[in-house]
């Protein structure tokens, strides 16, 4: 059987995620429903029905605020804001749905590994398994202020404390309950073993973590491990910790350019390159017809947010507001590094198709780019993500939708009997955990990955 898709929702617990002044649209539902957990009950069964594998959870811990150096455009346009805690929707998703799997984003900047560990475990044992966490950096000062610094971390020191808390991440999971550790003994009075119970003494250079571990053993123990952030670092850090990896890039080459250097680099740790996924992202706007599709795409347009997409380029670092008084008809570049997101960043730049000068970098603002959008009716549709699936060789996409539910149910509709009938999508889910319907393994870390080092071993009890 030819390689399948492997396919996720892109979404944020938020008025709007990536549609700039879509909520102007007359058929958005999502600015006011986000905070109904009917209306994500609803995305959920839809979602099954659909066969999407997991909703994929983005997430920020401030508002955007480098355009203009202020907070202002990207809170009247609504730019992921207002936001809610995306891992508390899970639990009831999870009600509705038998094998819909969800991939939340936690950032290792500015959260204490102990208690995120315990929100995995938690939501690992409610949904029986269905779960990955989506590790970030993070990219906003607003963020950084937030949690009590003065200024962010810069960017290679915030990879450097993500490794550590990986390493804290997975004493807690793996070593510090034995399995069987709940005996339930009536005779002896005792639900749990505390010889089969450990601390973990972790003192490192960013973390100091006792433990034991509060939960005990999930059905995966360590959730599926998510990363998105492609630069130098982001990549290595994919590498060795990541199953699953959110590979920013605005073309076929480059992204399978940066799947490709995380394949070998997995090699490097000794890992099997299989056990990585690679994913990015995918916009479609589908109509029966192209002519639908196309009038979808100008109805979007009118209503799109300039402003707001200016803000949201504030995750690289720069501020567009800078762009806007160069000179024009310059080839584009930046005048110093940044310490934002550097995917974000390389989009303008080495990651364009073609030099760009000042003047496309900003008209790229003005509208929705019909580059990173597949329209047309469903035959068109399909044959450009399989173009795609096939030219970056990636594993599967983070799907966009521009109006929500509308897009997603115009997806499921059209597009996914498309996809099954030429075999690029699967019919009926596998059964088991996430990793388990993933690599088609056990629902535990494999024996390659650097968590399974620390999974419980009898000489490691002190
Ligand atoms: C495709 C993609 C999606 C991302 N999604 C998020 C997100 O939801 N929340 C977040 O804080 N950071 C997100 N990031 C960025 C990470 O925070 C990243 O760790 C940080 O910006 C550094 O990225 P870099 O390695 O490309 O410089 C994302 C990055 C990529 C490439």
């Amino acid at each position: 059987m030819s390689k399948q898709i492997i396919l996720n929702a892109f979404d944020m617990n938020s008025s709007m995620h990536n549609s700039h002044g879509l909520w102007k649209h007359a058929e958005s539902k999502r600015h006011k429903r986000y905070k109904d957990l009917d209306y994500w009950i609803d995305l959920a069964k839809t979602l099954e029905r659909g066969k999407f594998d997991a909703v994929f959870f983005a997430d920020v811990l401030g508002v955007y605020d480098v355009y203009q150096k202020s907070k202002e455009p990207s809170i009247r346009d609504g730019l992921q804001v207002p936001i809610n805690d995306p891992a508390l929707l899970v639990p009831a998703m999870a009600s509705v749905t038998e094998h819909l799997s969800f991939a939340v984003t936690v950032s290792t900047t500015y959260e204490a590994p102990f208690g995120n560990a315990r929100r995995f475990s938690t939501l690992d044992h409610l949904t029986k398994g269905r779960v990955a966490w989506n590790v970030v950096t993070s990219y906003l000062p607003n963020a950084a202020r937030n949690f009590g610094l003065d200024k962010m971390i810069r960017h290679d020191e915030r990879y450097d404390i993500a490794h550590e808390y990986m390493d804290v991440s997975y004493k807690l999971w793996e070593s510090s309950w034995e399995d069987g550790a709940v005996v339930e003994d009536h005779q002896t009075d005792t639900l749990v073993d505390p010889h089969k119970v450990h601390e973990i003494n972790h003192e490192g250079q960013y973390f100091s973590v006792e433990g034991p571990h509060l939960s005990e053993p999930s059905p995966q123990r360590t959730p599926v491990i998510y990363q998105a952030g492609t630069s130098e670092k982001g990549r290595e850090f994919a590498s060795k910790h990541a199953e699953c990896v959110f590979v920013g890039g605005p073309t076929p080459e480059r992204i399978r350019y940066y799947a490709e250097d995380i394949r070998e680099r997995a090699v490097k740790h000794g890992r099997n390159p299989d056990h990585v996924k690679i994913f990015s992202f995918l916009s479609v706007i589908v109509g029966e017809t192209t002519e639908e599709a196309e009038q979808k795409f100008e109805e979007y347009n009118k209503v799109w947010s300039a402003d707001a997409a200016k803000a949201q380029y504030g995750a690289s670092g720069y501020d567009v507001a800078e762009f806007e008084k160069m000179d024009l008809d310059e080839p584009f570049e930046y005048k110093k590094s940044t310490e934002g997101g550097q995917y974000k960043a390389a989009t303008l730049t080495k990651d364009a198709p073609k030099k760009l000068t000042v003047r496309e970098v900003l008209n790229r603002f003005e509208s929705i780019d019909r580059n990173s959008v597949i329209v047309g009716n469903p035959t068109e549709v399909a044959d450009a993500i399989q173009f795609q699936f096939e030219a970056s060789g990636v594993d599967g996409f983070n799907l966009n939708h521009l109006v929500t539910p509308g897009d997603l149910e115009a997806f499921i509709e059209l597009v996914v009997p498309e996809l099954q009938k030429r075999g690029l999508y699967k019919k009926e889910y596998a059964e088991g955990t996430l990793r388990e319907k993933l690599f088609d393994r056990e629902a535990r870390l494999p024996d390659d990955h650097p968590g399974k080092a620390y999974a419980f071993r009898k000489e490691v009890v002190r």
